[in-house]
């Protein structure tokens, strides 16, 4: 049923649990948790949206978890389009955050408004994520959200850096790389971002930033303190060739999946399938 507000008339939304850029900062402000979770295609993204997360995540994770890279440095803007096209086949209402590739928002402030604005237009992603918050990032988040696109900040391990960093390590141990970190979540914030991730960084460091700024932080390896948490979808199912400290698994598909090819294979080996029940016109042998 339409309903009339100031003189504009508006579609009721169809699914009550469908949150934008001013409900997950409401829900900062009520101490609502928000759980942001990772999805690359049609099915994972209907079984998110069937579990109701908050918000979906299209991570350049994608790389690692789907097409079997190293790292997530060689994921390209044309597998991040593809996934996020399927994402939201799956996912229609939700609200999408697409990753963006390493090098597509680093080369000039054109190149990168048109990667960002692929993801929205091609790719129906509602805002794009960057790692970073040195002054070219912020100049990079300014550009993008002058052409009307969120932003979503990624600070502490940030995987695009791994070269610059020595491997996947912890950041914001020591007090300058910490107070580094704390500044620049200051100052993606004033640049803009709606929503900050914060990945592999100490508690302490977690709970200073989600306390200080204003905009929804999202933890993934950042202790409890943060606004949400992230994970990664294959993580949680047990289904990544590596198991982080900082993920929780709630399922091992990594088990149930092969157990259910090798029940094929024997059911086909041993002639139980397919049984009458998966057959057209089956013959009925004459029993002797
Ligand atoms: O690519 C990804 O999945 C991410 C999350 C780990 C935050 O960036």
């Amino acid at each position: 049923m339409p309903i009339k507000e100031k003189g504009i008339k508006i579609l009721k939304n169809k699914n009550p649990h469908m949150p934008n850029i001013t409900s997950f900062k409401k829900m900062k402000q009520k101490g609502e948790k928000i759980v942001m979770l990772t999805a690359y295609d049609y099915p994972s993204a209907k079984f998110a949206v069937e579990a109701q997360v908050d918000v979906i995540l299209v991570g350049d994770s994608v790389g690692m978890v789907m097409h079997g890279y190293e790292n997530t440095i060689q994921v390209t803007m044309e597998d991040m389009v593809q996934h996020c096209i399927a994402t939201r086949k799956g996912a229609p209402e939700a609200f999408i955050i697409a990753d963006m590739p390493f090098m597509t928002y680093h080369l000039s402030l054109d190149e990168t408004k048109r990667n960002a604005s692929e993801l929205i237009i091609r790719g129906r992603a509602n805002a794009v994520k960057i790692e970073g918050g040195n002054p070219s990032r912020l100049q990079a988040i300014h550009a993008i959200i002058d052409c009307e696109i969120p932003v979503v900040a990624h600070l502490g391990l940030t995987p695009q850096s791994i070269n610059i960093f020595g491997g996947y390590k912890v950041q914001g141990k020591e007090e300058k790389e910490y107070q580094i970190i704390l500044e620049q979540a200051y100052a993606v914030a004033n640049a803009g971002a709606f929503m900050l991730v914060l990945e592999g960084i100490p508690e302490a460091l977690g709970q200073e930033i989600s306390e200080k700024i204003s905009i929804p932080t999202i933890g993934i390896g950042a202790g409890r303190y943060t606004d949400g948490q992230v994970m990664v979808y294959h993580d949680i199912l047990g289904m990544s060739d590596i198991l982080p400290k900082f993920v929780k698994q709630y399922a091992d598909l990594s088990k149930v999946i092969p157990d259910a090819i090798k029940a094929y294979i024997h059911d086909v080996k041993s002639n139980q399938f397919p049984a009458e029940e998966h057959i057209y016109f089956p013959i009925h042998k004459e029993t002797e």
